[in-house]
Formats: C-alpha cells, structure tokens, sequence
C-alpha cells in the first residue's frame, strides 16, 4: 500500500506544501514572497504574514494537483528548525492543526537534512540516488556544511563555516555591485558572458573541512571601494566579469574542501543540495570532479535545490518508515541543531 505524505516547508521566505505517493512527488507546490525584494533581503515580519496568507491556498493547490483527498493522506511532515522563528511557527502550527483535525501523525523535520534527503526524490524511474555512505555539500543562504550521510538518519557534519554562508557569500557581493536580491540567481546570469579570471581575489584558507567567507566579502568591498575611486562607472563597466570572477572564487573554495573531504574519507559518492547548488558554476565544477577523478556526482534538479516542501516530505517519509513521530506539544528551533 502506498504511503501519503503531506510537506510543509515555512523555514524562510517560500511558503511550501508538497504530497509525495512514498518517493513519488504528486505535488510540490511553492508561493514566493516577493514582498522582500522591495528591502534587500527577508524581512521577518512580513515573511510571516505572508506565510500566514499563503498557507491555506499552498496546501488546497498541492492536493488538488496531487489528485489525492485529504482523508488519503498518512502524516503531515513540517519543517521545526533552523530558519525565522515566527516563519516557522506558521508552518508548525498549521501541521499540527490539520494533523489532529484528520487524526494523523505529525513528522518533524530538520530542514537541512531536508536538503540532503531531497536526493532520494524519485521523480523519474530511472533516476540515479546515492549509494551509502555518501558526501553532500549543502550550500544555502544560510548555511554551508559538508556532511557525511550514512542512513537518513545518521549524518555528521564533518565540515562547516565559522561565519557567512556561501549564499550569503553570493548575495552580499551582489548587493555590493547593487543586483537586487536574492543576488546568487543574479550573479549566476551575469557571469555567463564574464570572465572568471579577470579579477582574482583571496580564497580563505582555514583548517581542515570549514569554511570562512567573510573575509572574500571585505576583500570584494575594499577592492570595488578602490577602483571606484579612480572610475564611478567601474562597476557598470565590469559587472559580468566581476560576477564571473567572484563566483569562480566561491565555488573554487567550496570545490577544494570538497575534495579534501573525498581524500580524507575515500568516498567519491558526492552530492551537492540546498539554494547555491541551482548555480551553474558549481554544478559544472562538480561535474568536472566527477569526469576527472572519478567521482559519482548528484546534483538536484532544479525545482528541488532552493526551498521546497518535496524535500520536507521525503525527509518524513523516511521517518514515517520508522515510526518516528512527533508530539502535538512540540515546538520550532531557529538555530541549526545538526
Ligand atoms: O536553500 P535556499 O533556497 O534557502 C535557504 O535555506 O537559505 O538558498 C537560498 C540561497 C540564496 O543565498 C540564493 O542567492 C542562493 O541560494 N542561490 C544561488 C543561485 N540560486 C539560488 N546562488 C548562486 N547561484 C544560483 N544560481
Ligand atoms: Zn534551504
């Protein structure tokens, strides 16, 4: 018999419902709040009343495309932590609401491990998944972290980064040059018609698996700062090979831990999830490792590397196998918890 589960994915700015028949996506459902592009970045208390606003409407739509009924569905899976607080609660709420009013289970789900499960999304019958144990490289707007995954349940970090994330990395220098927000996206378009090598800057080089991407952001401000100073329209005058430059950089510093944690390890099943893992640079990159030294490289499609609850449900799914259910008192976490 088929198992049916309701995602619901209200961590950021996205509001997410998705149902999926075990593996199998039937919906995935997202409602973006454009509201934030006005100001930059997200704002918190407009991203919860949005989410307040969409939820209802995501969740009709996603199980109506589904071409389910409510009475069909097993448990409802939600997204507890990390992300805004106020953003989570209306997702948390709404599941354990809906939950008890079908008198079903309800999963919690940690959303990067989300990211990293969205792999095992089988929307096509001949789709690769990853072998255990694996690597993922999760990169997102606000984490960035090499795991290592030896079941859906038992995964480590094994490296992660002490300050900004690689979305984050990619949004700041965007802001900087004055691209609007989400600048990632952005700076990937530009980039196709740059030069990757026309301006070089600093790769942090911290010890062992982590990260650090502060400092690429100062060298980024400092650098512009200067040429502005010879030439206000520098930055018009260079923005694709900017773009190009800075995103060989990122990716540059994320591939090299990468390959320092296949070495160390000797597992070459790589994945790579979360938001910057849509960035065409990284996805090549990734590639590139996976023809010239052998690895098995997994990369999401599209539609499942920035926020999206297909990912939250495959997260429950393998928990629902488990009986692993959580209790109607339960409440969200805001700082990562993995
Ligand atoms: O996983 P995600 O949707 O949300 C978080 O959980 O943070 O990731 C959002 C991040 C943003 O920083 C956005 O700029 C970045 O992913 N991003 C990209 C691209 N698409 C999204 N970064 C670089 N290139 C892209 N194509
Ligand atoms: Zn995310």
């Amino acid at each position: 018999m088929s198992i049916y589960i309701l995602g619901i994915e209200s961590s950021c700015d996205d509001t997410s419902a998705a149902v999926l028949e075990d593996t199998r996506v039937l919906s995935n459902v997202i409602a973006n709040q454009d509201i934030h592009r006005t100001y930059g970045g997200v704002v918190p208390e407009l991203a919860s009343r949005a989410h307040q606003q969409n939820i209802i409407p995501v969740v009709e739509v996603a199980i109506r495309k589904a071409k389910i009924t409510k009475k069909q569905l097993d448990a409802v899976a939600f997204t507890r932590g990390p992300g805004l607080l106020g953003s989570l609660l209306v997702g948390t709420s709404f599941s354990k609401a809906f939950a008890m009013g079908l008198n079903i289970p309800i999963i919690e789900v940690d959303h990067l491990k989300a990211h990293i499960l969205s792999h095992f999304i089988k929307d096509k019958p001949d789709k690769k998944t990853p072998a255990l144990p694996f690597l993922c490289l999760t990169v997102s707007g606000g984490h960035t972290q090499i795991v290592r995954v030896d079941s859906p349940s038992e995964m480590e970090v094994i490296g992660t980064t002490i300050d900004d994330a690689a979305g984050e990395a990619f949004d700041k220098a965007a802001k900087i040059m004055g691209l609007p927000y989400p600048g990632g996206p952005e700076i990937d378009k530009l980039a196709k018609s740059g030069i990757p090598d026309a301006f070089r800057f600093p790769e942090s080089s911290m010890p062992g698996l982590n990260y650090s991407f502060s400092g690429l952001k100062t060298s980024f401000l400092y650098f512009l700062r200067d040429r502005l100073k010879e030439d206000e329209h520098f930055i018009e005058k260079h923005k694709a090979d900017l773009a190009a430059s800075i995103q060989k950089t990122i990716v540059n510093i994320l591939m090299n831990k990468v390959k320092r944690a296949v070495n160390e390890t000797g597992i070459r099943e790589v994945a790579v999830a979360g938001g910057v893992s849509a960035n065409s640079a990284l996805r090549t990159a990734m590639q590139n490792a996976a023809d010239n030294l052998g690895w098995n490289i997994y990369i999401p499609e599209f539609q499942y590397t920035t926020d999206n609850a297909a990912m939250i449900a495959i997260a429950g799914y393998f928990k629902y196998l488990s009986g692993d259910f959580a209790s109607q008192n339960i409440a969200p976490y805001s700082k990562s918890r993995f």
